[in-house]
């Protein structure tokens, strides 16, 4: 992808997010207790942001849910996943993201707000296929030296734990970061960037 097609996707990414948090923004204030806040099934259907609690969500875990008709997941990772990260940027297309589509606000390696939790459009970014989290440590039919992460059955690409693309696979870029913040220690609000961010 050239550099001009990176920045027109990026900039109509970031339009969509500042839709979202206009709409967001006027919910809360109407509710005050986000708790209590559900959008209705139509919103949602339109595009309504998510709220996902995560409080048991374990280490390994991998949590589904659907936001604009897109399967976004919240994966915790352990510290030896994130451990693991620097250990195949020399094997990855892009490490560092700087040609994929993600809220500026995630930067390095874990690509994540809070390290431990990975939230990730799960569409594979060659034809959209959803990934199979593969989280075990070892040898793999198709990687020898494999630090975990999702496996594209449909054409054989491979991403870490933080979403990114390995080298040599029809996939062009690591796997999409949606907007999203946390309300609380256990929730997460995809959709919504976090208080401050543009
Ligand atoms: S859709 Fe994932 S590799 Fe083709």
């Amino acid at each position: 992808m050239s550099a001009d097609g990176v920045n027109k996707e990026r900039r109509r990414f970031l339009v969509a997010t500042t839709s979202a948090v206009g709409a967001v923004g006027a919910g809360l204030a109407a509710v005050p207790f986000i708790s209590s806040w559900k959008p209705s099934a139509k919103a949602q259907a339109v595009g309504a942001p998510v709220q996902v609690n995560i409080a048991k969500l374990g280490e390994g875990q991998l949590l589904k849910v659907q936001w604009r008709g897109q399967t976004i997941g919240v994966l915790r990772r352990s510290k030896a996943n994130l451990d693991d990260l620097p250990q195949v940027d020399a094997k990855l297309r892009d490490p560092m993201s700087e040609d994929s589509i993600q809220p500026e606000y995630i930067t390095g390696e874990p690509r994540a707000l809070r390290p431990e939790f990975l939230v990730v459009n799960m569409h594979c970014t060659h034809l959209g296929c959803v990934p199979t989290l593969v989280p075990q440590v070892g040898p793999q039919p198709f990687e020898a030296d494999w630090k975990g992460g999702f496996y594209c059955p449909c054409h054989k690409s491979k991403f870490d734990m933080a979403g990114r693309v390995y080298q040599g696979v029809p996939a062009p870029t690591n796997l999409t970061i949606p907007p999203y913040s946390f309300a609380d220690d256990n929730t997460i609000i995809i959709g919504v960037n976090p208080e401050g961010a543009a």
